[in-house]
């Protein structure tokens, strides 16, 4: 598989709210790029890939690192767990592990940040229902400017002399005061000595790549309907997984990236707590539920399904800038005369074609459900009347379509062009 000669960057995002099954998605593109670059969020996402019918799960590193050659980078907007990362590193060959590049600017998660999100969900009246990997609070300490980052640790002594009095200040204020500190310690000690070679100025590392005319695939964790500002506020994560957050979580500038491509399945999930418009309930839903296995990489939560939302997938998008679909977990509903899919909704008896605003709207929404032409069992051409009206609705053709877990599974389409035939 080949990207067009003349698209050398490719950002890949979630358009629902996380687990489109983009890992698949970027394995597959990563065939013909020379780095891998994550951007945002940390342990709460776990990218899921099958290689023959070996099921590799990552948490922080991207997709790309499982294939030779390519470099895989940890970017700036990034918050790194310790324990978690050393865990990914250990179970992968060394040899890929020396193709790491993590930024000396992403942040650590520390063991307090996980013991003041637990208080908090606990303490909620309105929980988020987070994933606890401690990903909202180092956020917070990273905007409040007390956050610790990979090249501090990584600074002589500092690990000895300065942590330790920081994380005392920093869980005081916090109301966890002295919450794991000595573990702390012990951590970033384990990950100075295990990856400091591999800590760097990564946006330095993209720019010279760039200028040599290598190519870049950008991978976004979670999905854009979690965005921190233009996800369903406040149930969202901590950061941008939409492609807006390329910017600040790299430092290397979108313009220069050609084409972003939108995973999304052929119907819809979300875990944790907020308004899902085209959720299903009872038996259809315990049904799709088993029939997709869905139920969480990180946390091992049910997830909630429901129908594609075709307002919410324009939003995301307009969001996106969005070039072209990657269609995932269609193979799930094979067999099915007719697909439902929210086409819009009604609000207090009147009819919406676009996903609200408010949060307060998108809670009263009613859906819209027209049925669209099914598969008896996916490919390019059983799919063709489903892809169609897809690209009528949204105004975005499909250009990848996976048929089933494993890598070979898929059908690449303009401008992903296949060696020879279509896959
Ligand atoms: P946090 O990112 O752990 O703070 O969780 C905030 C919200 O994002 C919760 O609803 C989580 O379930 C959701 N979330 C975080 N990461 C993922 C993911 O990788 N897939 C799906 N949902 C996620």
């Amino acid at each position: 598989m080949e990207l067009e000669k003349s698209m050398q960057h490719v950002c890949v995002v979630g358009l629902n709210w996380g687990d489109e099954g983009k890992g698949k998605i970027v394995d597959v593109l990563a065939t013909d790029v020379d780095a891998v670059v994550r951007y945002q969020g940390g342990a709460n996402a776990g990218h899921t890939v099958y290689i023959g019918d070996v099921r590799h799960v990552l948490h922080h590193l991207p997709m790309g690192v499982l294939h030779q050659g390519i470099l895989a980078v940890l970017g700036n907007g990034m918050v790194l767990e310790p324990l978690k990362l050393l865990e990914e590193v250990n179970s992968i060959p060394e040899e890929a592990v020396q193709r790491i590049r993590i930024s000396d600017r992403a942040h650590v998660v520390l063991p307090y940040h996980c013991a003041v999100e637990k208080l908090h969900e606990e303490r909620a009246e309105r929980p988020i229902g987070t994933t606890l990997r401690g990903i909202g609070p180092a956020y917070q300490a990273k905007y409040g400017r007390i956050g610790i980052r990979m090249g501090d640790i990584m600074e002589p002594g500092f690990i000895e002399d300065v942590l330790p009095k920081r994380l005392a200040e920093h869980s005081e204020m916090l109301g966890v005061a002295g919450e794991g500190i000595d573990e702390a310690v012990r951590i970033c000690t384990q990950l100075r000595d295990r990856l400091s070679q591999q800590v760097t100025d990564t946006r330095r590392l993209l720019q010279r790549l760039d200028s040599e005319g290598k190519k870049l695939l950008f991978e976004g964790a979670q999905g854009c309907m979690l965005d921190i500002d233009f996800g369903t506020y406040p149930f969202v994560t901590s950061s941008s997984p939409s492609f807006l957050g390329v910017g600040p979580g790299t430092g290397f500038s979108p313009r220069k990236i050609e084409h972003v491509v939108g995973v999304t399945k052929a119907y819809c999930t979300r875990v944790g707590e907020g308004p899902f418009p085209s959720e299903i309930h009872g038996e259809e839903a315990d049904a799709l539920r088993k029939a997709g296995g869905e139920f969480g990489t990180t946390t091992g939560r049910p997830r909630r399904v429901g129908w594609l939302d075709i307002p919410a997938l324009c939003f995301a998008a307009e969001l996106n800038d969005l070039d072209s679909f990657a269609l995932t977990k269609a193979d799930v509903l094979d067999g099915w005369e007719t697909i439902p899919v929210v086409t819009g909704y009604r609000l207090d008896g009147e009819l919406l074609d676009k996903f609200p605003d408010s949060l307060t709207d998108v809670q009263g929404l009613e859906p819209v459900i027209e049925q669209w032409p099914g598969w008896g069992k996916v490919d390019a051409q059983s799919m063709q009347p489903f892809i169609e009206r897809l690209h009528q609705a949204t105004g975005i053709p499909v250009s990848i379509l996976s048929t089933g877990k494993r890598r070979d599974e898929v059908c690449i389409f303009e401008p992903f062009k296949a060696e020879g035939e279509l896959a």
